[in-house]
């Protein structure tokens, strides 16, 4: 197979091509799909789910590999409890198995795991495997993928508001200081710094209420990929794309020389 053996030639070409000193410290991704894939492949929705993981594993792989620091994924939105129950509960069930498959690897590449979201929204077996992996992991000084999970941005945002009112109304901050920079403090990143490429699959051109705050000033970049078809050379193309774009924070490029 001629044409195959030049794709993977021409992927690895990529991931040479890459500027070690640009490598992207935070990569978000908004993992998109995987429905449109098991009904391409005549299935049930949570076939699709199923080789998502797969899709998930190559990605932490690559992002290890280049040395992204930060990896969060977009694994489960707020909105996404509204699905038929069947396929929520089929989430759930998967999530549990993921996180318990691939601890052991996760382990041995070093990676650290982190999880942003309304979590206590979780079903407790859930929620249980999460804390269990987080902890596990905990030493790990290499990539940090971090899950989101029963997030939306919007959720995330009033709840920032709402804790702010309170440390206002308990004297703990004077609104006079709110600046943009304290805001952030109080979202569920505050410990992360903003990602500088996000990254959605499906072909949908959408954020879908994710990270809306933090992608201020992000490089978006849309692939018509179904997800459970995303690999880490996938990663790379979008990252070799992120590094070939002049990022001028409102500037113009005669200023970005000096
Ligand atoms: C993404 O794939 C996974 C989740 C949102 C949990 P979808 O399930 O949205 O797949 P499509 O978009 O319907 O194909
Ligand atoms: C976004 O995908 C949420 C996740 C990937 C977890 P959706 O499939 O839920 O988004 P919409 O409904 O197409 O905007
Ligand atoms: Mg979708």
């Amino acid at each position: 197979m001629p044409g195959l053996r030049q794709e993977i030639l021409v992927m690895k070409s990529i991931k040479e091509k890459l500027n070690s000193k640009k490598i992207p410290r935070h990569v978000a991704i908004i993992m998109d799909g995987n429905g449109r894939w098991a009904a391409k492949h005549g299935s049930e929705r949570s076939f699709g789910h199923e080789h998502g993981v797969d899709a998930v594993r190559s990605t932490v792989e690559g992002a290890s590999e280049i040395g992204i620091q930060y990896l969060t994924l977009y694994a489960f939105s707020t909105e996404n409890w509204e699905r038929p129950k069947n396929e929520v509960d089929a989430l759930m069930g998967l999530l549990v198995q993921a996180i318990e498959n691939e601890t052991d690897e996760l382990m041995k590449n070093n990676v650290r795991l982190d999880a942003i979201g309304d979590l206590k929204k979780l079903p407790s077996d859930v929620s249980k495997k999460l804390q269990e992996c987080i902890h596990a992991l905990s030493s790990n000084t290499g990539l940090t993928l971090v899950l989101a999970l029963s997030y939306s941005s919007k959720w995330e945002i009033a709840e920032a508001a709402r804790k702010i009112a309170d440390d206002v109304k308990n004297n703990k901050i004077n609104p006079a200081n709110i600046d943009d920079k304290l805001f952030g403090k109080y979202l569920s990143t505050a410990h992360l710094p903003d990602p500088e490429l996000l990254i959605r699959t499906s072909g949908e051109f959408r954020i879908s209420n994710f990270l809306l705050w933090q992608i201020a000033y992000a490089e978006l970049y849309f692939t018509a990929k179904l997800w459970p078809d995303f690999r880490k050379e996938d990663l790379f193309k979008a990252v070799y794309d992120f590094q070939n774009r002049e990022r001028r924070f409102g500037k113009i490029s005669e200023q970005l020389l000096s």
